[in-house]
């Protein structure tokens, strides 16, 4: 039996036998009782169970520690402490007694040693609020694209197309390192796949040939990057969710980014408002009343440059100056989302710093490109109309000096039924971080991968 159940059919279970399987959270064994706070993880709430010396086995039990497993068969009864009920127990059986040295006591931890014992920390509240979230959030996306008649794609994760272009891609092979170390010279052809091939650093290009057969599809997957950037956004190795809508243009992305960010939030909202509560409560205050701000809110959308003349007006001294044409930093982001108080979207964005595959814009400088910036998050999703002339693509990869020969099935789209279309990415870590308030993406994925970085 799950606690889960127990806890929702409280009424009915009342005076009921019960049976579970669990763990042992923490223990207050007294001379002839004890009170167990147990755990089974189907829930956020924990359940009490209380037994005394009539158990066959009470010396047994009383010694035992946090971490240990076992079973209890009891009935479930109204409590006189602080919780509504109980479980009386009848018999305890020990599954296994978990060691002094077991590393999570029933105290507070630090998120860094936690972090440490990776491994572990499923087992801590904080991390049973995250990953449950974590997990809604994944199915939440899953049910607002089905619902809304996307199609799921599949994108290969070993790839020959750099799609950002960023030169970020690791590189997969068969070839004997050490054997082209002393030969001096490397040759593709006799690599696994005849080619220079690696992990995908985004799924796009492909979802792109979907669309224009399904109109409506997504991606959901592993995305990689060998990015030697250590912050609290990035990672190696994050999961990203890569719509591709045909017939779309920016405006009606903005859309539905925006509708689908709220359905996100309000599906965790309904669903793990006791994890929520928790994280509210130690993680970050207000976590709450943000989110539900955040679902009746209408997102901003400015341009780039407007984004660069409030940042220019501003009375902040920034440590890297905004300019027109170029990127913004990480404070310009913290300082645009502040000054707009909620979600930003940013868009027409400078061709020179953005990918190939953007709507060029009649002005000639700009792409319709759209981020979307969270407060304590930064940037969310990225996105774009796609450039959908056959000869603007294949100029803009020419000047870039890219051959369109290495892309024929991604240019040829653009003469065999080419239609306007758009996509975003969003990156799924920093959505959970955002959901949670957790502040480092290490935090929000079970076994993390940054430059340096590959334990468990
Ligand atoms: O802005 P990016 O690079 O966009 C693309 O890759 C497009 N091809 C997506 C598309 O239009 N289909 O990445 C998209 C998002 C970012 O906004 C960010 O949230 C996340 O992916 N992201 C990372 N998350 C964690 N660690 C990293 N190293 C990340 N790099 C990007
Ligand atoms: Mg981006």
């Amino acid at each position: 039996m799950e606690i889960k159940y127990i806890i929702e059919n409280s009424k009915k279970m009342l005076d009921k036998k019960v049976e579970v399987s669990g763990w042992i959270r923490n223990h207050r064994p007294q001379k002839e009782f004890g009170f167990i706070d147990f755990s089974d993880g189907t829930c956020f709430k924990h359940l009490q169970i209380v037994y005394d010396n009539t158990l066959k086995n009470f010396n047994d039990v009383a010694k035992l520690l946090v971490g240990s497993s076992i079973k209890v068969t009891g009935t479930l009864v109204k409590s006189s402490g602080n919780q509504e009920f109980e479980i009386k127990a009848n018999d305890i059986e020990i599954l296994n007694r978990c060691p002094e040295d077991y590393p999570i006591q029933a105290k507070r931890h630090t998120k860094e040693f936690l972090r440490e014992n990776a491994y572990l920390r499923p087992r801590t509240n904080m991390f049973q609020a995250v990953f449950r979230i974590r997990s809604l959030a994944a199915q939440a996306i899953h049910k607002y694209f089905g619902e809304n008649g996307y199609v799921y794609v599949n994108t290969p994760i070993i790839t020959a197309s750099d799609c950002e272009g960023a030169g970020e891609m690791f590189q997969v092979t068969t070839l004997d390192l050490e054997k082209i170390a002393k030969s001096g010279k490397v040759d593709y052809s006799k690599d696994f796949f005849g080619k220079l091939t690696g992990l995908t650093v985004s799924g796009q290009l492909e979802a792109e040939t979907f669309a224009l057969a399904f109109s409506k599809v997504y991606t959901f997957g592993p995305t990689f990057r060998a990015e030697n950037s250590n912050t609290k956004t990035h990672m190696a190795e994050f999961w990203m969710i890569e719509p591709e809508i045909a017939f779309c243009d920016l405006d009606d992305l903005m859309n539905i980014e925006e509708e689908m960010l709220k359905y996100v939030i309000k599906y965790c909202l309904d669903n793990a408002y006791d994890e929520l509560e928790f994280l509210d409560k130690f993680v970050e205050n207000g976590l709450i009343k943000k989110l539900e701000k955040v679902i009746n809110s209408k997102f901003t959308r400015v341009t780039h440059e407007e984004v660069i003349k409030i940042l220019k007006e501003s009375k902040e001294k920034f440590e890297f100056e905004p300019e027109y044409g170029e990127d913004i930093a990480k404070e310009h982001e913290k300082y645009i989302t502040e000054y707009f108080d909620g979600p930003v979207f940013i868009y027409n964005w400078p061709k020179d710093i953005k990918a190939f595959y953007m709507k060029q814009n009649a002005d000639g400088k700009t792409v319709g490109a759209v981020d979307l910036e969270l407060p304590g998050v930064g940037e969310l999703i990225g996105g774009s109309q796609r450039e959908e002339n056959y000869e603007k693509l294949i100029n803009r990869m020419k000047e870039l000096n890219m051959n369109p020969d290495d892309m024929y099935w991604y240019v040829n789209l653009r003469k065999y039924g080419s239609c306007i279309h758009s996509g975003f990415g969003l990156g799924f870590e920093r959505l959970v971080m955002y959901l949670t308030g957790m502040e480092n993406i290490r935090d929000v994925i079970p076994y993390y991968r940054t430059p340096g970085n590959c334990e468990f």
